[in-house]
């Protein structure tokens, strides 16, 4: 059997008190888009954490490519490779976007500059900001400082929180048009999404949790087609 790039699987934990995660299961392949949708509250940010090691697991493990990093601690997992965009405070507000994308570099010795240059290929407008307080930025020129951040660890596999959380409809089509683009590049994407038509719209992958269990797991387009899910999660 193939095991996926990464896997968060039967996850089961929570913050100490009662478990929020049931035995959940997230999972992407390489160079894949890989989304997490589901209500307010249903555990998707705990999963994503979990997954980066920011919680204690009662039950399950954390695989990368076939190697377990249950206990490692979120440090030791972006040496492995992984790159976590929170759902809040992603980026230094008082810092410029260089020193942004420098701090994302925080666990390398070697020349940064080439990654950061390919950073402002992505994303041209940071370039033209970049010595500019990040705080100063729109909220969709923010999220491209934290994604950019996060790329300059040169991971094989980006966890992204809502990334498009607050940005009008066009930013986030241009959003998900980068982040298309990182993927094709081999680097896997696993996302959590508000927008939950047009994040399943760019999944090769889609779950839909609910009180931090699996309801329901397929291809994007599969869970846009099933009019289950569009009735209870993507209204209508
Ligand atoms: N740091 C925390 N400590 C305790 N409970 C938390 C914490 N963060 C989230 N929760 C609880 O965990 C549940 C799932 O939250 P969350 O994963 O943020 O949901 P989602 O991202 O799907 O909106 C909620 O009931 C929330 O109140
Ligand atoms: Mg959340």
């Amino acid at each position: 059997m193939t095991q996926p790039f990464l896997i968060g699987d039967s996850m089961t934990g929570g913050y100490g008190g009662a478990d929020i995660l049931h035995s959940c299961t997230i999972a992407v392949e390489k160079g894949e888009i890989a989304v997490i949708v589901g209500p307010n509250g249903a555990g998707k940010s705990t999963a994503m954490k979990a997954v980066f090691g920011m919680l204690k697991l009662r039950e399950g493990s954390v695989r990368l490519q076939g190697e377990d990093i249950t206990s490692l601690t979120p440090q030791a997992r972006v040496r492995k490779g992984m790159g976590f965009v929170p759902q809040t405070s992603n980026i230094f507000p008082s810092m410029s976007v260089e020193e942004n994308l420098e701090m994302g570099a925080f666990i390398r010795h070697d020349d940064i500059k080439a990654t950061m240059e390919q950073v402002y290929e992505l994303f041209p407008i940071l370039r033209d900001k970049r010595r500019q307080a990040a705080g100063e930025l729109s909220g969709g020129q923010r999220q491209q400082v934290a994604v950019g951040r996060a790329l300059m660890t040169k991971p094989s596999v980006l966890m992204l929180d809502e990334p498009t959380a607050g940005v009008s409809p066009i930013v986030m089509d241009e959003l998900f048009d980068r982040i298309i683009e990182i993927a094709r590049t081999g680097i896997s994407i696993l996302m959590v999404e508000q927008n939950a038509r047009q994040a399943l719209n760019i999944a090769d992958k889609g779950y839909v949790l609910v009180q931090g269990e699996n309801r329901y797991t397929d291809t994007g387009q599969a869970l846009l087609a099933d009019p289950e899910v569009r009735k209870s999660f993507l209204g209508g």
